[in-house]
């Protein structure tokens, strides 16, 4: 399946809203890619797809993960949706026919993150939540980020803010955002004179 060919299936699956802002992902990706000397068409691609499995509902999210065999633990139990990554990583494979492992892991890490982050998914990461559809109050901070920060502290800002706003909700935070946080704070602090 070509680009074009992937966007019209997306589209048939997706409603129209989380369509658009697997665009705006796509056209966010490639412009962070092409800022940090990262692969354009590779990032595009990731973007496009990163969301590919929320065609599923909420309810069919653990069903449909157990049916392929994904492992998860009991922070996916309680919030079902965060199952759309890994199982948007099958299926960008089973669908999409994409093979790139490193455009699956970005789409299988874009919720929550993960340990040794690689710069594509940082970028797929951050592009997820500051594309232009994204309406909340500090993503034109998030923007501002994305044209001067480094990768680190770009993502490093993405995660902190990810956990503060989980804190506020009063939900579970995923241990593998708290571990991607320590690891890029203590990365970035090092670099400190
Ligand atoms: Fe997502
Ligand atoms: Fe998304």
């Amino acid at each position: 399946m070509d680009y074009e060919e992937m966007k019209g299936e997306l589209s048939r699956r997706l409603k129209r809203s989380r369509y658009e802002h697997s665009l705006g992902v796509a056209d966010t990706a490639a412009f962070l890619a092409q800022r940090f000397g990262e692969d354009e068409s590779r990032a595009r691609l990731a973007g496009l797809l990163h969301d590919c499995a929320r065609e599923f509902p909420n309810e069919a999210m653990t069903a449909e993960a157990d049916a392929r065999g994904v492992e998860y633990g009991e922070v996916e139990r309680a919030m079902p949706l965060l199952l759309h990554a890994p199982l948007g990583s099958l299926r960008a494979k089973e669908i999409y026919g994409v093979e790139d492992d490193e455009v699956l892991r970005a789409i299988a890490r874009h919720t929550v993150g993960g340990k040794a982050m690689t710069p594509l998914d940082k970028i797929i990461y951050f592009a997820d939540m500051m594309e232009p559809t994204r309406d909340y109050p500090g993503v034109e901070n998030l923007r501002d980020l994305a044209r001067n920060a480094s990768l680190d502290e770009m993502t490093l800002a993405g995660l902190t803010r990810s956990i503060a706003f989980v804190l506020e909700k009063g939900h579970l935070i995923h241990p593998d955002t708290v571990l991607a946080r320590n690891e890029l704070l203590l990365a970035c602090r090092g670099k400190e004179p």
